[in-house]
Formats: C-alpha cells, structure tokens, sequence
C-alpha cells in the first residue's frame, strides 16, 4: 500500500527520478554492490529481528565514501543509566518496547530482539561490525528522543 501510494504520488509530482520497491533489507539485490552515495531508514533498525544482517546489506550496497544515516530511539543500551539520563520518562519507551518492540523484534529463531532502547551503544556496535568505522552520533532538532547515526563507508 504504501509503494503503490509513493508511486502514484511521485506520477502526480512528475518526479521521474525515483522508484519504490519492497524488499528485505537483510537480502537486497545481489547486483546493488558499491551503487549507492546515501541510504538512511528512519526508526527501523531495533524492530527487526536482524539488524545486523541489514546494515552489513547496507555497507555492502553504499559506494566508497558514500553515507548511512539512520534515526533512532537515544538511549545508553542499559536501563539503570537510562533511568538516571532520562528520567521516568523512558519508561514510555521501554512501555512501548515490551508491547510493540520486542515482540516484532524476537519473531524469528535467530532474532537479537534489540526493542526500542536499544541504544546507542549496541547501534554503534552494529555498524563498527558492520565495517563502518567513521561513525558520529547527534542529536536531531526535531525530536529530543531521537538520535542520528551517520556512518560513512
Ligand atoms: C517502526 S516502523 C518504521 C517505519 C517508517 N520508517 C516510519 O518511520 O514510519 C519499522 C519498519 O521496519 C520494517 N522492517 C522490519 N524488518 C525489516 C526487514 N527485514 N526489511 C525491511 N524492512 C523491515 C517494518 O516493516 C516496519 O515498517
């Protein structure tokens, strides 16, 4: 639904430089090596069951030099230093990780089941074993919850 409506929005604009597809980001086209300058996904890393698998995907289709940037949940991947960095208030977030999160992201028998509070510790250990190693990690003006990833390849 959301490709057909993309697709039909972007005839509607004129745009004719871009396409929609649905695919598993754990096994993208075997021909895409080194084609892309920027990929990014925007809170789509800590649901799936194997991130890891899609970033390697990721390092693999960016050309050298090109760019991954990825928004996130912040968090500091362990839920004592959450409490004493953001307060009660995370607990929204680990509300929302044990009812949507995890469960989506503990669905297959190989599953890391990362949840919303992933943070950020365990998302720069999946790019570095990614092979990224020129990895910064902001703060967005647009949501304070969130974080951005900019891994260069
Ligand atoms: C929290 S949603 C975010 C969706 C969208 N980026 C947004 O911000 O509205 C997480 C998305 O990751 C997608 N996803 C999970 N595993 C995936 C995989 N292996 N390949 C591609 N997409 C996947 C889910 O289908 C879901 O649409």
């Amino acid at each position: 639904m959301a490709v057909k409506k993309a697709t039909e929005r972007a005839g509607k604009l004129g745009v004719t430089n871009a396409t929609f597809i649905q695919t598993d980001a754990r096994a993208m086209d075997p021909s895409w090596n080194d084609k892309f300058e920027f990929v990014m996904i925007f809170d789509a890393c800590h649901d799936q069951c194997r991130p890891d698998l899609a970033i390697k995907e990721i390092y693999r289709v960016l050309k050298s030099g090109g760019v991954f940037a990825m928004v996130e949940i912040d968090g500091t991947s362990n839920v004592y230093e959450d409490r004493q960095t953001f307060g009660i208030g995370c607990a929204a977030f680990y509300s929302a990780s044990v009812f949507h999160c995890l469960p989506v992201g503990s669905n297959t028998p190989d599953a890391l089941a990362m949840g919303t509070m992933m943070g950020t510790k365990k998302g720069r250990k999946l790019l570095l074993d990614a092979g990224f190693n020129d990895i910064k990690i902001e703060k967005v003006p647009f949501f304070d919850f969130n974080v951005l990833y900019l891994a260069k390849k």
